[in-house]
C-alpha cells in the first residue's frame, strides 16, 4: 500500500463554489445535527469534483463546516484511494490497472504509451491537461486491459485505441467509455460455449420440475434475552 501525503504545493485557500456549497449542505442535513461528521466523505467527494482534487485548505473547510477535528477529515481523505491528494490532469486523468489479469492482458504496453503521451505517473502533463497513475484492480477484469479515465471505464485496450482516446481528449472530444474490441459488456469474446441450451435459461426446464410440499416450520419459542454480563 503507497503512503499517501498531502502535496507539498497547495492553494493559499479553498471555498465551496455555489451549487457545491448547496450540495454539501443537503448532505449535511441529512444526518442528524450529532451526526452531521457522517457527510465528510461526500463533502470531501464534492471538494474533490469541483477542484480536481482535494487540497489542505478544502480538508480545514470541511472540517470546519463539520465541526470536527482536522486530523479526523485528513485521515479519511488520506485512507480512501479514490480521493486524489495532488493535482491531476484537467482534461484526462488516466488510472490505469496494473493487476495481474490487466497486466497478463497487454497493461504493460498501455503504460509505455502513457508515458509516451503524459510523461511520467503521477505528474501533470506540462499543459496541465493530462495525468496518469496506476493502480490495482478496478473490478473490470473481464474486459482487461482497462482504465479508468476521469468517471468513466474504458475497456479491452490496446495500445492503440488508448493512444487514439488520449488523441480525443486532446482534441477537445469525449471518446465514448465501455469496450474497445466490440463486445457489449463483459460477455464471451467470439463464439459462445457455455449455456447454449435454452432451456437452461427461458423457464421451460423449471416448469417441469415438481417441487414437494416443504415440511412445515417447526413452532417456535420466544426467543430467550441475551444473558447480561
Ligand atoms: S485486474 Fe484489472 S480490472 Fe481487475
Amino acid at each position: 500500500m503507497s503512503v499517501r501525503r498531502l502535496a507539498k504545493e497547495q492553494p493559499a485557500s479553498f471555498a465551496f463554489s455555489k451549487d457545491s456549497q448547496a450540495k454539501a449542505d443537503w448532505w449535511k442535513a441529512k444526518y442528524p445535527a450529532v451526526r452531521k461528521q457522517s457527510a465528510v466523505i461526500p463533502m470531501l467527494w464534492l471538494a474533490q469534483k469541483q477542484e480536481g482534487w482535494v487540497s489542505e485548505p478544502a480538508i480545514q473547510e470541511i472540517a470546519k463546516q463539520l465541526e470536527m477535528p482536522v486530523i479526523r477529515v485528513l485521515e479519511v481523505a488520506t485512507f480512501y484511494v479514490m480521493f486524489q491528494l495532488q493535482p491531476v490532469g484537467k482534461v484526462a486523468f488516466v488510472q490505469l490497472c496494473g493487476t495481474t489479469p490487466c497486466q497478463l492482458r497487454g497493461a504493460l504496453d498501455l503504460k509505455a504509451v502513457l508515458k509516451a503521451k503524459i510523461g511520467d505517473a503521477n505528474h501533470v502533463s506540462a499543459d496541465g491537461k493530462f495525468s496518469w497513475e496506476e493502480v490495482e484492480c478496478l473490478g473490470a477484469c473481464c474486459n482487461a486491459p482497462m482504465a479508468a479515465i476521469n468517471d468513466y471505464y474504458y475497456e479491452d485496450l490496446t495500445p492503440e485505441s488508448l493512444a487514439k482516446i488520449l488523441d480525443d481528449f486532446a482534441a477537445g472530444k469525449s471518446p465514448k467509455p465501455g469496450s474497445y474490441d466490440g463486445r457489449v459488456a463483459s460477455e464471451p469474446k467470439g463464439a459462445i460455449h457455455t449455456l447454449t441450451d435454452p432451456k437452461l435459461y427461458d423457464g421451460s426446464y423449471a416448469k417441469k420440475i415438481k417441487i414437494p410440499n416443504l415440511p412445515e416450520k417447526p413452532k417456535t419459542s420466544k426467543a430467550k434475552p441475551e444473558p447480561t454480563a
